[in-house]
């Protein structure tokens, strides 16, 4: 699809339309060799070579930032070796190159926050950020306060021991209490190995917040844009 010059040199990220109008008229653009000062021209991406000061100008996607309510069963890599859905199945609608920030478990449903946004992405993913994750853990039997603080102080897996938590008893049940847990770290399966390490194994887990952004009440297999606040609040961590 043909677009207007102004568009295409502003959708490259080096000028607003406006600034690109007068980069035009001021004949710094070249379209294929050609120098053009006419604003209408149109040109088409991919087919048509558009050079500033020398330099191939090739249009940016837009940023996109996007939470799902990822269910269970589905995988959080782009693609999978066992052919198992992908969170990007239910996000056919969306054309830009999106990717997940982080991973959720193939079990494990909830909140999962995507992006084209390499730069927003790691920081987000960063250790050194320190991003607190709220879960929302269904666990075997009913532990009893000892083991709560343990979970709360830092247990032993594997070759480490996890960081403080936050954890706070939900509900008793017969034979199932329910857990929320709060973590700063993000290995691999972390929740279900902390769980399991005070003897207590995750039947089911919920991802419902990532710091201050909440799941709140999307549906299952839902997505919607980030609001500007929560974008907002996102950069400025
Ligand atoms: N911890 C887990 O055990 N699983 C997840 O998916 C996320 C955190």
């Amino acid at each position: 699809m043909e677009v207007r010059l102004q568009k295409y040199i502003a959708d490259c990220g080096i000028a607003s339309r406006r600034k690109a109008e007068e980069l035009i008229a001021e004949g710094k653009i070249q379209v294929n060799g050609e120098i053009i000062r006419t604003l209408g021209t149109k040109v088409h991406p991919g087919k048509d070579e558009v050079r500033y000061k020398g330099k191939v100008l090739i249009p940016q996607e837009k940023k996109v930032y996007l939470m799902l309510h990822k269910p269970e069963e589905y995988v959080t890599t782009v693609k999978d070796q066992f052919n198992r859905p992908t969170v990007l199945d239910l996000l056919q609608e969306i054309q830009e190159r999106i990717f997940p920030i982080g991973r959720l478990d193939y079990h494990t449903s909830g909140l999962l926050l995507l992006t084209n946004d390499g730069q927003l992405a790691n920081k987000i993913m960063h250790p050194r950020y320190k991003i607190f994750k709220t879960y929302i853990a269904t666990i075997k039997g009913i532990p009893d306060a000892g083991k709560i603080e343990k979970l709360r102080k830092g247990i032993p897996i594997e070759d480490y021991i996890t960081a403080p938590a936050s954890v706070r008893l939900l509900k008793k049940q017969k034979n199932q209490s329910v857990l929320e847990i709060q973590i700063r770290e993000g290995k691999n399966r972390q929740v279900r190995k902390m769980c399991e390490g005070i003897g207590h194994p995750v039947i089911h887990l919920k991802r419902i917040c990532i710091g201050k952004i909440s799941l709140g009440d999307l549906k299952k297999g839902e997505y919607r844009h980030l609001s500007q606040e929560e974008l907002e609040y996102l950069k400025k961590l």
